[in-house]
């Protein structure tokens, strides 16, 4: 008798550590328009709590071409997406340790500011855990020009964000995009294939420049990787790189700091959204190309997937006790 409640209370406490629950992703929706609704994707971190306790910073994926769909049926397109944060959560290689709320919406057509903005300012209500100043915006191909479409709109949206990470976006800067992520201050950062066949690293390189010419600050960054694959962010997502953009992300909130936000032109212009400059055949679905060849920057190793290995071998302990106490 002893031994079956032992073994039972192992059992328990090793699904425990192994975080099953923490895996999950939701089905949600937003009201983005009158009688209109956007889906997406919701994990909770395990120390998400909206009783006290640490607030939750927030992480908003924007997906790519390929992952289009509109209904919480077509959300499985989310999880299959290779390398994308959705995809690592469900395939259980997303640290359990990250303190991140994740939410990863689906759009019907093209991504635009209007759609990213209403989820955002729908996570005060809705997540009462969540730190509202720590909300980081990242997206690839088709949903980096979402992340640089709303960045790029005004100052107000603009200031929402504590930081931003655009990988291979398919929008260019047009003419006074810069004003508004330069005079809120946004920490930005652009990551890139130098042989990117469906989308050109132009696009990166001119945002690199349009920011960093007009004095953003903090400075803008473009990582630029020698691969011939589209595929720029499973490298840049993958939390064991040796640089870490989750731990980059913490870093900031949106109180930015100071001695920032003084653009060349003061005056913003608003623009209308223009249609994709770029192919639009773009799918995440892929495996990474092999001809990936990014010379790794050295560095420290991420220190949160330690705890990973350390709930890993807290359960191999325990199923070692489990079977000395079964045979
Ligand atoms: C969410 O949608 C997926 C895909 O249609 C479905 O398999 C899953 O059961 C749904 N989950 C919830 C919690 O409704
Ligand atoms: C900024 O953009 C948002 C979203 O499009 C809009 O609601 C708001 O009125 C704009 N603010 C300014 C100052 O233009
Ligand atoms: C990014 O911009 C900075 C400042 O203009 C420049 O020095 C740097 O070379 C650019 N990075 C890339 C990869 O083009
Ligand atoms: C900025 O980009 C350069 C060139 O790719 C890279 O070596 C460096 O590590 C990057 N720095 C950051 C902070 O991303």
């Amino acid at each position: 008798m002893y031994k079956q409640i032992i073994l039972c209370c192992l059992v328990l406490v090793n699904l425990y550590c192994n975080g099953v629950e923490g895996y999950l992703q939701s089905n949600r929706t937003v009201l983005v328009n009158q009688g209109q609704y956007m889906s997406y994707l919701e994990y909770l971190p395990p120390t998400y709590s909206e009783s006290g306790g640490a607030k939750s910073p927030v992480i908003i994926f924007l997906h790519g071409a390929g992952e289009v769909g509109g209904t919480v049926d077509t959300l499985q397109k989310l999880k299959n997406a290779y390398g994308s944060p959705p995809y690592m959560i469900d395939k259980n290689t997303w640290p359990q340790s990250y303190p991140f709320i994740v939410l990863s919406p689906q759009i019907w057509g093209w991504w635009s500011c209007h759609f990213v903005h209403m989820l955002t300012k729908s996570v005060a209500t809705k997540y009462p855990g969540a730190d509202t100043s720590r909300i980081y915006l990242t997206g690839l191909s088709m949903g980096g020009a979402g992340v640089v479409d709303t960045i790029r709109i005004n100052k107000t949206v603009t200031d929402y964000y504590a930081a931003a990470i655009a990988i291979c976006p398919a929008q260019q800067p047009g003419g006074t995009d810069y004003v508004a992520p330069v005079s809120s201050g946004l920490p930005i950062l652009f990551f890139h294939n130098n042989g990117d066949p469906q989308v050109s690293i132009t696009n990166s390189q001119n945002w690199n420049n349009t920011l960093n010419d007009n004095n953003i600050c903090p400075k803008t960054n473009l990582t630029v990787y020698t691969a011939t694959s589209h595929d720029a962010w499973t490298k840049t997502y993958d939390p064991s790189s040796s640089f870490n953009v989750w731990n980059w992300f913490l870093q900031w909130t949106n109180v930015r700091p100071s001695g920032c936000g003084q653009p060349n032109t003061p005056e913003p212009t608003p623009t209308v959204t223009s249609p994709p400059q770029t192919t639009t055949s773009t799918t995440t679905t892929s495996p990474p190309s092999t001809t990936d060849t990014q010379s790794e920057i050295e560095g420290s190793k991420d220190n949160m997937s330690s705890a990973i290995t350390l709930s890993s071998s807290i359960s191999a302990i325990l199923l070692l006790i489990s079977l000395v106490i079964i045979f």
